[in-house]
């Protein structure tokens, strides 16, 4: 968008800029100081702030405003006497005069789409030759990993261990007592109830640690078994459905914390307390938490509301059981899927004792993922980096 005028507001505090298409957006005069882009605010090395908000007069105005040549806002401001250019591309990137401060509690941000078992003819698919040589490939892949917090990739080496390749390519593996990556099959006196052929509630990994580990890759070395199916399901879509159809009840599981326990390894004593269904101070769906092997016993919901707090975790559990919200595969030997640990629930039918079905999973986390999918991105844009 180009920029078609620029007016300094009455009381000098803001600007008023309106683009070639009669859209309006405001900016005050300490948010354009603050952000201002040359070479004594921001290093022209790593892009980081030099100055703090002490810096900034706090009397601070704007004494003029026009457009260049090159579509960049310019402004003068007192009593620093600064001339600051911002490009209207920048200035479109980062408008904040928006409305939708009355978004409803439980609100997802734009670059996720939630989603049903119709998602099922459409899982992002990937390729490890491709995603592994292909910064394109693998920049699609990661997409879908942010867009619907699951994909599946097949064609993948099948050494123990090689799933941290997979992790490799965007970030870095999250060690946890489990070790780097830990085995998932059928044992005798297993240590977690995940290394048995009992089929799995959905659930989300390890709500007992703070902060959770944020992805979670697993990985078919050999599945030769009856069952053993994965299930996916949209913790997002269940908290919509959730409010939707019993506000009460999403407003419990979000305003209260129930308590996770994992002391099933020797030396070993992991405890947090976390919300069913996690919102940012703004709203956003944050986190979901949901998993009943881990649960201890709920100590921080008042008398009066236990009975209503335990008939809407029933309730998201039916949500989460139904049919229609579930995406199912069998994983083959070479073949895995990652979760979005925050948000997607994974599950797992029984399977018979015949047969091998070993798995592999290990942790990782979405800040890495992100940061590598913004960077593909940025150079697709032809941003530098
Ligand atoms: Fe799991």
């Amino acid at each position: 968008m180009k920029l078609r005028s620029v007016n300094v507001l009455p009381d000098n505090k803001a600007v008023e800029i309106v683009w070639d298409n009669g859209s309006r957006a405001r900016f005050h005069a300490v948010w354009l100081r603050d952000n201002a882009l040359d070479d004594q605010t921001r290093s022209p090395i790593n892009g980081q702030r030099m100055i703090t908000l002490l810096d900034i007069p706090q009397n601070l105005t704007i004494t003029n405003a026009s457009i260049t040549d090159e579509d960049c806002m310019r402004i003068s401001i007192a009593p620093e006497n600064r001339v600051l250019d911002f490009p209207a591309s920048w200035l479109n990137t980062y408008a904040y005069d928006k409305s939708g401060g009355n978004r409803l509690a439980g609100w997802v941000n734009h670059d996720v789409e939630t989603w049903d078992s119709t998602l099922q003819d459409r899982i992002t698919a990937g390729e490890w030759q491709q995603v592994s040589s292909s910064r394109e490939a693998l920049g699609h892949w990661l997409a879908g990993v942010r867009k619907f917090g699951f994909a599946v990739l097949s064609g993948v080496p099948t050494g123990s261990g090689d799933l941290c390749q997979i992790a490799d390519l965007f970030g870095y593996v999250r060690e946890t007592n489990y070790g780097r990556w830990f085995d998932v099959r059928a044992e005798v006196n297993p240590t977690n109830l995940a290394y048995t052929n009992l089929g799995l509630q959905a659930h989300t990994d390890n709500p007992y640690r703070d902060p959770v580990p944020t992805l979670q890759i697993l990985s078919c070395l050999e599945n030769s078994v009856d069952g053993g199916d994965s299930i996916v399901v949209d913790g997002f879509r269940v908290a919509e459905r959730m409010r939707a159809e019993n506000q009460k009840g999403f407003d419990l599981l979000s305003q209260y914390r129930a308590n996770f326990e994992y002391a099933g390894s020797e030396g070993v004593r992991l405890r947090s307390r976390q919300s069913v269904i996690k919102l940012t101070p703004d709203g956003e769906l944050g986190a979901i938490c949901f998993n009943n092997r881990s649960a201890a016993p709920l100590t921080g919901v008042p008398f009066e509301l236990m009975e209503a707090y335990y008939a809407a975790s029933r309730q998201f559990a039916e949500i989460v059981e139904d049919k229609s919200m579930e995406v199912t595969f069998k994983l083959s030997a070479g073949e895995l899927f990652i979760v979005d640990n925050t948000r997607i629930l994974h599950a797992r039918k029984a399977f018979s004792g015949t047969g091998e079905r070993w798995l592999q999973g290990c942790y990782a986390d979405k800040d890495g993922l992100l940061s590598t999918l913004a960077d593909i991105e940025g150079k697709q844009q032809g941003y530098s980096a």
